[in-house]
């Protein structure tokens, strides 16, 4: 039997290359292995995003787009909207009447966002509730694996102590006790040497055109005690050789600029132009793929998969409402 594996994505802007490298090329595998399922997180984009809702709705067509355009296959795995699969809401409801609060007040991903996130108001019955529809998302495909970076593992845990919480008071196991998969172990550094964030704009989008990676390949930051190009420079850690290390194949040329650099024998903007050449070559394919993928089709695809997903998550809500003893349905 193939396992499950569920992930998602807020659609809160356009995905960029710490996003390839951290996850979607590790999804686009997975595929092969299990039955995947791929959801836009739209309800969760809302919980922070509600009191200017204005491109969710834009900003999940355009992430679909990105993730086909990076393979992942509507053929083999489901693609889906969260908010079109009302089931989510209903699950999150259920598990929202046995969650105590002291687990999301102590939940670190929560205080951290309510301290870091500003100009808007958090203090919420739903932002607070954020991890118990997460646990809903989760649960109702049965997930046995979650795909997810280090800063969703306190989500995963209490998604696990909900599940253990409902098979106790219900005395049935219908659920499987979900377990994280580490991915993108590595994050990717920002072209200015900061944690790569949308609030900094630092980063490469996967929609970004030729013109717009060179501007920012060109602005990349790198040593910054090495004043002139005959001066011994450091490639660990500096972002421009890191680029290189990850999207540039071609092996031997990497390793003669580092030995170039290290000896201060070449220059900045001969290593960024290779650079630049490198990652137009990585975003091509990405970039062709894209351009055939209309609205149009992007709709028919989340309508077969919000239909597929459907269909799971009907079964998982008639199996929790008879635990319940409610069995409306
Ligand atoms: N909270 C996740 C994030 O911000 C997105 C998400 C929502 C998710 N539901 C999920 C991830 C279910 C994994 C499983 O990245």
């Amino acid at each position: 039997m193939r396992k499950n594996v569920l992930s998602g994505m807020r659609p809160t802007g356009r995905l960029h290359l710490g996003h390839l490298v951290g996850a979607l090329d590790n999804w686009a595998g997975f595929q092969e292995e299990y039955n995947c399922f791929f959801m836009v997180a739209d309800w969760h984009a809302l919980m922070s995003e509600y009191e200017r809702p204005l491109d969710i709705r834009r900003n999940s067509f355009e992430i679909v787009k990105d993730w086909i355009s990076c393979g992942i296959d509507p053929e083999k795995s489901v693609i889906f909207i969260q908010s079109m699969v009302q089931e989510h809401l209903e699950l999150a409801m259920v598990f929202s009447l046995l969650t105590p609060l002291g687990w999301l007040e102590r939940c670190t991903t929560y205080k951290e966002q309510l301290r870091e996130i500003k100009g808007r108001m958090l203090a919420t019955y739903g932002f607070l509730g954020y991890p118990v529809l997460q646990a809903a998302d989760i649960a109702l495909y049965n997930a046995h694996l979650v795909p997810v970076g280090m800063d969703q593992l306190p989500h995963l845990e209490l998604a696990r102590e909900i599940i253990r919480k409902f098979h106790k008071l219900y005395k049935k196991r219908i659920f499987e006790e979900p377990e994280p998969m580490l991915t993108g172990s590595s994050r990717l550094v920002g072209l200015d040497n900061r944690k790569m964030s949308k609030s900094y704009d630092n980063f490469i989008a996967l929609s970004d055109g030729p013109d717009i990676v060179r501007k920012k390949v060109y602005s990349m930051y790198t040593d910054p005690n090495r004043v002139r190009s005959d001066i011994p420079g450091r490639t660990e850690g500096n972002p421009v050789f890191i680029y290189h290390e990850l999207f540039n194949p071609d092996k031997e040329e990497v390793e003669d600029l580092k030995q170039r650099y290290r000896t201060g024998k070449v220059g900045d903007v001969e290593v960024k132009k290779k650079l630049n050449a490198a990652l137009n070559d990585f975003l091509r394919p990405i970039r062709e793929k894209r351009k055939d993928l209309t609205d149009g089709y992007v709709h028919e695809v989340l309508a077969h998969g919000a239909e597929k997903a459907r269909a799971v998550a009907k079964k998982t809500m008639t199996a929790v409402k008879k635990c319940l003893h409610q069995i409306a349905d």
